[in-house]
């Protein structure tokens, strides 16, 4: 049984927002196939365990598509990430959405292995796109923590079935 609960943003809720993006992200706006994104305006849910912010998903619906644009757990391994994901796929399917898809980098390796293990296929590779959104934020750092360079944007897409209940 899981002990965290998931809730939707409120307005009291930015000042963390902006503070956790920026911590894990480099600065309070995230930029992705040449679009930037400021989390804090964005819709999303909180998943909050012993009274503590533990996780935070934002994405942004348009027309039929829902991107995912952040998603953070603070308490991994316990299902708040799974979660997340599941909730906003259940929004995203009630707004009509044909499809939840998401940017993430080439050097992002645990979100590759985590959305492909939760039902998402790779769609495309913009190759140096992250050359083009450092001139936008330029703490986009060149290398990750492992070493890996940071250079390709990874499309990743879940297809929606209006009749698929999960
Ligand atoms: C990727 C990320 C969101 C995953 O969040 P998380 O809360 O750890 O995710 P979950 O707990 O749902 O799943 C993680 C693992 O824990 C396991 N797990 C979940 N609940 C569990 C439980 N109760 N007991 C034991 N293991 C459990 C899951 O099976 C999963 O392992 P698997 O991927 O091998 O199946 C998190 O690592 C993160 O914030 N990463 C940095 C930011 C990032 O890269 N975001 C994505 C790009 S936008």
């Amino acid at each position: 049984m899981s002990d965290f609960i998931l809730r939707p943003i409120h307005d009291e809720d930015k000042e963390w927002i902006a503070r956790l993006i920026t911590d894990r992200w480099g600065s309070e706006i995230i930029v992705v196939h040449q679009t930037l994104y400021t989390p804090t305006d964005l819709p999303g849910i909180v998943a909050v365990r012993m009274d503590k912010r533990v996780g935070l998903i934002t994405y942004h619906i348009r027309g039929h598509e829902c991107e995912i644009v952040t998603l953070d757990s603070l308490s991994p391994s316990i299902g708040i990430g799974t979660s997340l994901i599941r909730e906003v796929r259940k929004i995203a399917r009630d707004a009509g959405c044909r499809r939840l898809w998401l940017i993430t980098t080439n050097d992002n390796v645990q979100a590759l292995r985590f959305y492909q293990k939760r039902g998402f296929v790779l769609v495309a590779i913009h190759r140096n796109a992250v050359e083009g959104a450092r001139k936008i934020k330029p703490e986009i750092p060149m290398v990750n923590e492992e070493g890996i360079p940071i250079r390709d944007e990874i499309e990743l897409e879940m297809i929606l079935d209006a009749l698929d209940e999960e």
